[in-house]
């Protein structure tokens, strides 16, 4: 059931600053996530609590039922998974489409690095997933003045021009190029204005700090920034797809890191009587050093980049994966791997398609049978082929695609695997 009970800004402003003061407690503890860093002890990210902390609600099996029903198709691994685990108001989109009202996805990328890396790729293949799933309009957004503010070493023109390599990246994900519109905050700013600006009005300086823990010296534009990834949260952002209609459901899709962003939107949203977005939240693809950190664009030697070759991925996870097996033979036979710690097996749960094989794997590794060359082994290779398949769409992205994508066109909004509209003369005729 959707949330009817949500707390005031100034509540949730509260229970942000808590978030972070709880956040540098756990620190102690280890563990630390905001939209800007992940820290955490050696078994990860505690979820739960994360869940807790930010207020956001857990995806549970009545939803993977939902989203099958509505869909007809068994829902995505990541679904079947627990990686995508955390909501925000899923209940009221699925409801929405049922009733024939529709929403809409967005979802985005900050251009910090001229390749996206594994990690990046998971929001993207779900976010194709669902539009494929439900049929349904996409706007994604290149937030390269974010990058610009938040990354003293990035000139305009690079985060631009790295926002343009990305827009290559994230087109060869295989998105629909009838539904999809994508657009560089610099480009389109003239439409996310109007919304930017009721935003920046209804939002004080003390709200911004509280969500985001920013001090006196960091820079204004970090500041006013905020407003600009909440904009494209309100369908008349985009008069082109839909016209004048403010109240069309947003579905956000992201990993936990963006929650900040979106509980500040959701609450300003109350503020300009616009309708709260939903988000839909994952879990993060651990670094290959270890579940400590997410995977990240500024460490390359943990990262494996959509980039490379068959032999740097091979290489990245023989050298440096983190083991959960046995110190030497004899204990690793003896008592088995530790699954949870094991970054090849972690992998695997992210990319490997076949739940039966991955069960046998759990089973073989878990008990000492199988060795820790030979889980790294079969994790090379998945990830391998997921990326070289990737590659091969990638390098047949041309700038003739990046123009259709973003080009300011009309887009039809509706999905044709949506129940039709209960019709109202008909409704009333029954009563
Ligand atoms: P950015 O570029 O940092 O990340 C892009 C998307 O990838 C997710 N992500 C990860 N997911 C799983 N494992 C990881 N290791 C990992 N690292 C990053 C991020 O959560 C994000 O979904 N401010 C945003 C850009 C943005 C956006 C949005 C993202 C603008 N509007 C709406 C999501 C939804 C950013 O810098 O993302």
């Amino acid at each position: 059931m959707e949330n009817t009970t949500e707390p005031e800004f100034e509540k949730i402003s509260e229970q942000a600053s808590e978030a972070s003061s709880k956040a540098s407690l756990d620190n102690n503890e280890e563990q630390k996530v905001t939209a800007f860093e992940v820290e955490a002890g050696e078994t990860g990210v505690d979820y739960d609590r994360l869940i807790d902390q930010f207020g956001c609600d857990r995806i549970e099996a009545r939803h993977l039922e939902k989203i099958e029903q509505l869909t007809g198709q068994k829902p995505h691994r990541f679904l079947r998974r627990n990686i995508f685990f955390s909501h925000r108001s899923l209940d009221w989109c699925l409801k929405s489409f049922e009733t024939g009202r529709g929403f809409y996805l967005y979802t985005g990328r900050g251009p910090s690095s001229s390749s996206l890396h594994v990690g990046h790729a998971v929001p993207f293949i779900f976010t194709k997933y669902m539009q494929e799933a439900f049929d349904l309009p996409l706007v994604i957004q290149l937030t390269d003045d974010e990058k610009f503010f938040h990354k003293q070493v990035l000139t305009f023109e690079n985060v631009y021009k790295m926002g343009y390599e990305n827009i290559k990246d994230i087109i060869a994900f295989g998105f629909d190029p009838e539904k999809t519109f994508i657009f560089s905050d610099i480009d389109y700013i003239k439409y996310l204005y109007p919304n930017v600006c009721k935003m920046q009005k209804a939002l004080t300086l003390n709200n911004v700090k509280g969500v985001f823990g920013f001090n006196d010296s960091d820079n204004a534009g970090k500041y006013s920034f905020p407003a600009i990834q909440a904009a494209p949260s309100f369908s008349n952002t985009f008069p082109h797809i839909f016209g004048k209609k403010k109240n069309v459901p947003c579905l956000i899709p992201q990993a936990i890191d963006q929650d900040p962003y979106f509980r500040m939107t959701r609450d300003i949203a109350k503020k300009l009587k616009y309708e709260k977005p939903g988000c839909i939240q994952s879990k993060f693809f651990p670094a290959i050093t270890g579940l400590s950190g997410k995977m990240s664009a500024s460490l390359a030697h943990t990262t494996i980049y959509l980039s490379d070759d068959p032999s740097q991925i091979k290489n990245k996870i023989n050298k440096h994966a983190k083991s959960g097996g046995g110190d030497t033979l004899k204990e690793h036979r003896e008592k088995g791997a530790n699954l949870e710690v094991d970054i090849p097996y972690q992998y695997l749960t992210f990319f490997l398609e076949d739940d039966d094989e991955l069960a046998r794997i759990a089973e073989e590794y878990s008990s000492g049978r199988m060795l820790t060359g030979e889980i790294k082994e079969i994790c090379a290779k998945v990830i391998t082929d997921f990326i070289t398949e990737y590659q091969e769409r990638r390098s047949k992205v041309t700038d003739e695609d990046v123009k259709a994508f973003t080009a300011i066109r009309p887009i039809d909004p509706k999905s044709s695997k949506m129940p039709p509209k209960p019709d109202k003369t008909m409704e009333e005729a029954k009563k």
